[in-house]
């Protein structure tokens, strides 16, 4: 089948994008000038991840990031980008338990940054304020598997829903987010063979990220999958680039430069 051209992304193109198997691109970005470049090379979706708690401000979790911090990372993301989809976490404490505070804090996310939906992590637990935000038109990604701010009831990062209990649970919770209304889920750090049992039985995408190669799409961290963190090395992250290296590389001849006066030059002066 030909590949469909999308001057813009909608919710609507990634329905249209699963049906016709086409595979769904996805990156976290945190500022505008990285998300402007991710953008202009043809991403489908750029998540402002609450990940930006770790890469961003250099927190253990992703539990301290504030609803305000990700206002900010999110417009200036939306301020980048001329055709992507922008999806954005909601930080942990402003949607668990509370329906009502979901509904103000994924508004407070429209109104001040200009995304296009947001992303709440969990399943059955959390459906009356998945509900209660679809009620007010704001489309809906979920997550599920390796949930990051639940990482002191998990106790590690390592693989989830390998026991059938638990995999049932996560069938069943797709299930539910799907019927709630959610346009999308990811899947994180599940068996391949679940990701692939759950993409084949939902309508919606799913969108792993250590989850195999059987589903709808992908996602990873920008700053990792472009080696930014020399520290992180998970088998599921492929490294496109060593940025690590290369900016070492090049602060290094710069301190260098100035240090032995070459910088700058006569050319580099008025
Ligand atoms: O916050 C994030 O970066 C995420 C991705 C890992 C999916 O949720």
């Amino acid at each position: 089948m030909e590949k469909k051209e999308y001057k813009r992304i909608t919710t609507n193109s990634l329905l249209e994008m699963k049906k016709s198997k086409e595979k769904i691109s996805m990156l976290t970005a945190y500022d505008y000038t990285l998300a402007r470049i991710v953008d202009s090379s043809g991403i489908d979706i750029l998540l402002v991840g609450d990940s930006a708690s770790n890469v961003m401000a250099g927190h253990e979790t992703t539990l301290p990031i504030t609803l305000d911090q990700m206002i900010y990372h999110a417009s200036s993301v939306v301020r980048a980008i001329k055709r992507c989809l922008v999806v954005v976490d909601l930080p942990f404490g402003t949607y668990q338990g509370n329906s009502k505070k979901a509904l103000a804090s994924a508004i407070r996310i429209m109104k001040e940054s200009g995304a296009h939906s947001v992303k709440l992590e969990g399943g059955e637990e959390i459906s009356d304020s998945i509900k209660r935000i679809l009620t007010a038109g704001i489309p809906v990604m979920g997550h599920l598997g390796l949930t990051p701010q639940s990482i002191y009831k998990f106790g590690t990062y390592t693989v989830r829903a390998k026991e059938n209990a638990e995999a049932k649970k996560l069938i069943n919770d797709a299930k539910l987010l799907e019927k709630a209304g959610c346009f999308a889920i990811v899947l994180e750090k599940v068996p391949a063979e679940l990701a692939k049992k759950v993409a084949s039985e939902l309508e919606i995408p799913v969108i792993g990220i250590g989850a195999g190669a059987d589903v709808d799409g992908q996602v990873l961290v920008l700053h990792d999958m472009l080696g930014m963190n020399n520290e992180f090395s998970p088998r599921f992250l492929r490294r496109y680039s060593n940025l690590f290296e290369e900016i070492n590389k090049a602060t290094t001849n710069y301190i260098n430069d100035v240090k032995s006066g070459s910088f700058p030059n006569e050319k580099e002066q008025y």
